[in-house]
């Protein structure tokens, strides 16, 4: 059940957020993910204004979100953050996702690529580690996002890498 997961997520994160205790809770999101039932029915709204969409399936007092998107193969989301930390965990399809930083010059490149099925997970640090873009392989790649905040409250960057520029919006 998700509130079981959320319970249990809580705790494997609670002597801190590092890369030790979220690739734990990404092994446990990889593990309940394939329980017949986790995933409600639940109705997807569009995200980043694409083709992309998602719903949120918990979020608590503290922050902690629990979200299911869908990231088409039609186009690739736009290079964006969440001002957060985050756990992606592909559960149907194949997502090609991109992890994006900026250089020693502040040219935002693509640090690292990877092709996620089913049960293959990324996390990634609160900002300036957060920014990345997803596209599916062959059709949408469906996957559960866990936040360290409710990330559809709070305003995102969206990049371009070719012009620099950085827009600030909130979650439409
Ligand atoms: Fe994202």
């Amino acid at each position: 059940m998700v509130s079981e997961f959320m319970a249990r997520a809580r705790l494997l994160l609670a002597e801190g957020i590092d890369d030790k205790s979220l690739n734990a809770v990404g092994r446990l999101l990889a593990e309940v993910s394939t329980e017949p039932d986790f995933i409600p029915q639940t109705e997807m709204r569009s995200l980043h204004g694409g083709d992309a969409t998602s719903a949120v399936l918990q979020t608590d007092p503290d922050g902690l979100t629990l979200m299911l998107g869908s990231f088409s193969a039609k186009e690739e989301t736009p290079v964006h953050n969440h001002n957060s930390w985050g756990i992606a965990c592909v559960v149907q399809g194949v997502d090609r996702y991109r992890h994006w930083h900026h250089d020693d010059e502040g040219r935002l490149k693509i640090l690292y690529e990877k092709e996620l099925r089913p049960g293959s997970f990324v996390t990634w640090l609160d900002p300036p580690h957060d920014i990345h873009s997803q596209q599916g392989i062959g059709g949408p790649a469906l996957e559960l996002v866990l936040f360290g905040k409710n990330t559809m409250t709070i305003p995102r960057n969206y990049y371009n890498p070719e012009t620099g520029e950085v827009r600030t919006a909130l979650p439409q």
